[in-house]
């Protein structure tokens, strides 16, 4: 293979789990990976995680780990969000990685001996959060641009790299490569923000933490931030070596960025591979944010949404489908819980899932032995059949432009007009006169080939449902399946029968679903209060934490506290699910034809709800009028003995039977408990 494609995503922090805007820029590498790939690229897609700076150390040392130890466990839960999204990245790289370490070492000590970095004195305004310096013009109302949070005046001995000598070639740059910063608009800022005001000198060494690469030839110093990760991108392909991956992958296609480090990928980078004599990226592309309607998603506003948690719910390819197609590329956009079950019942659920089972059910039913050969060759169906075949190119287009949202938007096009083919040629109407056999078979072939169509295009941001077509459309993968089949309209064969299939896409209840995760919301928010207050209260109560590890210091993990024997150890998050209230019960029977349940209305302060339990053996009805008892309000709803059971009352299990649990002194009904 000799066309090659490297795409890479920023590295991450791994401060602390990653949130779905995170997600978004990987899933959108991911999308873009596939395409190349089914296109026949020998694809590179690089990621990794940016593991040094002083915001890391001061989080290992809050939890009184070394802070390998906590990247350590971080970076292994990255890696799973990644396994559970479908992430197909080829290399993931992590700047505690001995070879990255070495390799920075090696740029640094090449930088110095050119003279593009020497020694001096910084002082600046200094955003911990962010790891980054500010001048007192670029601040915002004093505080930090990009986080708004305080800044602090700090002033040590460190290394600068002479940005200030690069800005006329960025400025050339930026002028004779338009293409070099997608989109354009954000060239211009960097252009008028930045380049033109005038270049300052850079940090690149810090002396007041040491959770860093050290520089080689004053060790008192570590190197601070950019020089460290943004040099990933060549270290991962084996620089310092030129030869290998560095030979076959770089300079990078597309290097995907949010746009808040736009800056950083556009001026320093440029700035290091010209000092390095490397070639450029050929394009750095800034994508917008995922906002809250009240915001930045942030992790310190506690309403970040977990992917797990959505993936869990909705499955992977309705949370891909919803990043890619919701906003786009390069724009800002709103997350909300609304949007992404609206998107999932009207685009997979309505339109693509019931398509499928239409056509899948249509074929059996009027042609249990697949669809027959005698079909019409001449039909006045080419207005669907020319949107199919014109599909592949828009697509094309659409991606070769990181626009992910129109590629969609033009897949979905065809889906919604081939739901309107079936309203229009009324199937069910054609298998009712024998002699309209043929016609009838002709239509459903059209679908059935509209659909592997589709099916095939939909690959690079789906990874789940193509399959899933197939098999309800029994197309085998292969000569079928492959990219550029979908070129040619007319290559589905099924003569077979077709297997019964689930809906791909079940339909949502909205509102209940936005309840329950509201709540879940809600409950991660009290955790969060929870937690911060008890963190205080550990720290105010606690020695100073121990000195961390320098940075090649061997990683210590704490030992995982032990769980009961046949207890697994669950999450705090886990725990969370579990909503505890305090009720009260208002009045008790028998289940009819039960000598174990009783029946019980229970007054939740906002409602009064029924809950059967098993308890009958235990108490009497009217032993249970006036209780407060401990219920868990967000069980199903269950049948049981005829009676509808809306949660669940905690009790003790004894020897001499259950004992409810209730509280030591009146409480209002509908506390919280937790
Ligand atoms: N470590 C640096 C990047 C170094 S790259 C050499 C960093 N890390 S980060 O974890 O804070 O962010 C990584 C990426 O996630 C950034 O591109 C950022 O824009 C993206 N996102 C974080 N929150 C986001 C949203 N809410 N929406 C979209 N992208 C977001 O910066």
């Amino acid at each position: 293979m000799d066309k090659t494609f490297y795409i890479t995503t920023p590295i991450y922090y791994p401060s602390d789990k990653l949130h779905i805007g995170h997600s978004y820029t990987t899933v959108a590498a991911d999308a873009m990976a596939r395409y190349k790939r089914l296109q026949g690229y020998d694809v590179m897609f690089l990621t990794g995680t940016d593991e040094h700076g002083q915001k890391i150390q001061r989080k290992a040392e809050d939890k009184g780990v070394t802070p390998q130890a906590y990247v350590d466990h971080v970076v292994a839960g990255i890696k799973e969000l990644w396994q559970l999204l479908d992430i197909s990245y080829d290399r993931f790289i992590r700047t505690t990685d001995e070879a990255h370490v070495q390799a920075i070492q090696d740029i640094f000590q090449k930088l110095y001996d050119k003279g593009d970095i020497y020694k001096s004195e910084y002082e600046g305004w200094y955003c911990t959060p962010c790891e980054s310096f500010w001048t007192e013009t670029q601040l915002v109302e004093h505080k930090c641009p990009d986080c708004h949070r305080p800044v602090e005046k700090a002033k040590e001995e460190s290394y600068f790299f002479r940005l200030s000598k690069y800005q006329d070639a960025l400025i050339r740059l930026f002028e004779e490569h338009p293409d070099f910063i997608q989109p354009v608009a954000r060239a211009n800022e960097m252009l008028n923000n930045f380049l033109r005001p005038g270049l300052e000198d850079l940090c690149v060494s810090r002396t007041t933490f040491d959770w860093g690469v050290p520089v080689p030839f004053d060790p008192k110093h570590v190197v601070y931030v950019w020089i460290d990760a943004l040099s990933n991108y060549i270290t991962a392909l084996g620089y310092p070596s030129l030869t290998g991956d560095m030979a076959r992958y770089w300079p990078a296609d597309v290097q995907l960025v949010g746009k808040e480090i736009v800056r950083f990928h556009t001026i320093i980078w440029p700035a290091m591979l010209m000092a390095l004599d490397i070639p450029l990226p050929k394009q750095v592309y800034g994508h917008g944010w995922l906002l809250f309607k009240d915001g930045k998603m942030s992790k310190s506003k506690g309403n970040v949404i977990d992917p797990v948690v959505l993936c869990e719910k909705y499955g992977v390819d309705a949370v891909r489908y919803f990043l890619l197609r919701e906003v786009p590329f390069g724009s800002d956009g709103i997350f909300s819980n609304e949007a992404l079950i609206s998107r999932i019942n009207a685009d997979l659920a309505n339109d693509l899932g019931n398509l499928v089972s239409r056509t899948a059910a249509m074929i059996s039913k009027y042609f249990p032995a697949g669809l027959p050969a005698d079909r019409l060759s001449a039909h006045p169906d080419s207005e669907l059949i020319d949107l199919v075949r014109e599909l592949p190119d828009k697509v094309e287009a659409a991606m070769d432009q990181l626009q992910f949202s129109s590629a969609l938007a033009e897949i979905w096009k065809v889906v919604g007009r081939s739901n309107k083919y079936i309203d229009e040629t009324a199937p069910w109407v054609l298998a009712k006169i024998e002699s309209d056999a043929p016609r009838l078979a002709t239509v459903l072939y059209n679908l059935a080939e509209t659909i592997r169509v589709v099916s095939i295009l939909i690959q690079p941001f789906l990874t789940h449902t193509p399959a899933k077509i197939w098999s309800a459309l029994a197309i085998p993968a292969g000569e079928q399946t492959a990219w550029e089949s979908a070129r040619t309209y007319g290559l589905y064969q099924a003569a077979t029968a077709l297997p019964k299939t689930e809906p791909i896409f079940p339909r949502i209840d909205i509102a209940k679903e936005i309840a329950a995760l509201d709540a879940m919301l809600q409950a991660q928010s009290d955790a969060a209060a929870v937690s911060a207050a008890s963190a205080h209260k550990n720290e105010a109560n606690s020695e100073p934490a121990a000195q961390s590890a320098p940075a090649a210091a061997k990683a210590q993990v704490s030992a995982p506290e032990a769980a009961p024997e046949g207890v697994a150890l669950i999450e705090f998050d886990d725990f969370l699910k579990v909503n505890l209230k305090v009720g009260t019960v208002k009045s008790c029977e028998k289940v009819a034809g039960s000598d174990k349940l009783l029946c019980s209305q229970i007054d939740m302060g906002s409602e009064v709800r029924q809950i059967v339990s098993g308890i009958a053996q235990s108490y009497a009805p009217e032993d249970m009028v006036d209780k407060q008892v401990i219920v868990v309000t967000n069980l199903k709803p269950r049948k049981i003995r005829g009676a509808m059971s809306h949660g669940m009352i905690l009790c003790a299990t004894t020897e001499s039977g259950y004992k409810v649990l209730t509280v030591d002194s009146p409480v209002p009904s509908g506390s919280e408990v937790g």
